[in-house]
């Protein structure tokens, strides 16, 4: 039996301008350069080239017949250095923006995507004590919607909060790279804030836009199911990572309790009320065990159901993909998927995650969530953070040598599955196997 999508419903990719644009200058390079990637000598530099290749990538999205398309503005070119506004770089974007809109492509719009201009961490980095970077934010916010105007209709403020305040300020991995928990709690109130602030701008400049987050979602399991300290981190990992920062933005309140020594409790009204709709970045499920002989907890990937992993070792888990959409609906908000993809180095896989993962919106749906949309990351490959270009997530495939774009049979089978709205009975690897030829490689 053939599952069918909603008739409204958003198909599309996702990316960011830093891992696809290239010659941006911001705080990433200097990180690059100061040898903190897992490869000292790897830089994004020319990224995917998609600044000089936008048209030609925003024609690869027609050639699935993606009707959405999710791609970040960056804050470095726009304003390099403070209060200095770049109006060539803006137009640009904005010139992209029609771009999409001529091939009937939906833009859903990111302003925040873990990158920063190099002055920002110096001048009023986010854990600082009063509301500057939440006002530095909303004044580069009110720059960029002033140009865009009623062109688009969706906004995500802001990547994955969570991540990048655990990276930057738990791991200390990513700039501004520091591992300290009082500057953590200062950080994720001030970007809670400046995701309420922008909306506030948003509404204001482009009253029919709705305004969404793109929230990072993990399944926390414990490692040893029966074993209750296991169950207990699984249970407050969920919480503080899954559902804090999303509470935060429906209630206007930060409560980021059970981690010792921080237990924030704090107002923060410009962010009450500040979700028109949820965006769910979902990739896997993690594996959480007491430590033996300190405290804390180890956190791996497993695979524990057969599906196999990703190249970068993330457990293959399409129903956590139902999971978290239908936990979240219990907001009562409109729902993407904002990213869902996977590592695949050799293309062998992508097809089958992908079908399963729509599979498992399709359940989601089936059990009551208003799922409006799917974006895959990514349309092309990219420039993958701490791991450059190692990692392969396109739905083509990009040669760093040309530049030149490649289909992956995830690709065939994302048309397909658009131009049906619908999912083919057969999945795909099986096909692949049988040798059927239902997906080539067009
Ligand atoms: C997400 C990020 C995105 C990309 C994917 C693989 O956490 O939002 O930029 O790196 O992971």
């Amino acid at each position: 039996m053939t599952r069918r999508f909603p008739d409204q419903f958003l198909f599309g990719a996702a990316t960011s301008a830093y891992q696809i644009e290239g010659g941006i200058e911001n705080d990433w390079t200097h990180w690059e350069a100061a040898g903190r990637l897992k490869d000292a000598e790897a830089r994004c530099a020319r990224a995917s080239d998609h600044w000089e290749r936008w048209g030609e990538d925003f024609d690869l999205l027609s050639r699935i017949g993606a009707n959405a398309y999710r791609f970040s503005i960056e804050w470095a070119r726009i304003e390099p250095r403070p209060g200095e506004f770049d109006d060539r770089a803006l137009a640009r974007y904005v010139e992209m923006i029609d771009g999409l809109r001529a091939r009937g492509i939906e833009p859903m719009v990111t302003l925040l995507h873990f990158t920063h201009p190099t002055w920002f961490h110096e001048q009023c980095p986010w854990h600082a004590r009063d509301a500057e970077p939440a006002d530095r934010f909303a004044r580069f916010v009110e720059r960029v919607v002033s140009a865009i105007g009623d062109r688009v209709q969706l906004y995500t403020v802001l990547n994955e909060p969570g991540v990048w305040l655990s990276g930057a300020y738990l791991g200390g991995v990513i700039p501004p790279g520091l591992k300290d928990r009082k500057h953590l709690a200062r950080a994720a109130i001030n970007l809670v804030r400046a995701h309420g602030r922008a909306r506030a701008v948003i509404k204001k400049l482009a009253p029919n836009a709705q305004v969404g987050v793109a929230h990072n979602m993990l399944r926390f399991m414990p490692a040893r199911a029966f074993h209750p300290g296991d169950r207990f981190a699984a249970y407050v990992g969920s919480e503080l990572y899954n559902h804090a920062l999303i509470r935060a933005m429906l209630t206007g309140r930060m409560k980021l309790a059970l981690i010792p020594g921080m237990g924030i409790d704090r107002e923060v009204p410009e962010a009450k009320s500040s979700l028109d709709f949820i965006g769910v970045n979902y990739y896997s499920r993690i594996y959480l065990k007491l430590k033996l002989f300190s405290p804390g907890v180890d956190t791996f990937y497993e695979d524990r159901s057969g599906r196999g992993v990703s190249d970068l070792n993330w457990e293959i888990h399409p129903s956590g993909l139902t999971e978290s959409l239908v936990e979240m609906s219990k907001h009562g908000l409109p729902l993407y998927v904002t990213e869902n993809g996977m590592d695949d180095r050799d293309d062998s896989r992508r097809a089958a995650f992908l079908y399963d993962h729509l599979n498992a919106v399709l359940d989601a749906i089936d059990r009551g969530a208003d799922v409006r949309g799917y974006m895959h990351w990514s349309l092309i490959d990219n420039f993958e953070w701490l791991e450059a270009f190692g990692p392969r997530f396109g739905l083509f495939r990009v040669d760093y040598e040309t530049f030149a774009r490649t289909p992956t049979r995830a690709a065939e089978l994302y048309r397909e599955i658009i131009a049906a709205r619908a999912l083919p009975e057969v999945r795909p690897e099986e096909a692949i196997k049988r040798g059927s030829g239902i997906y080539p490689i067009f």
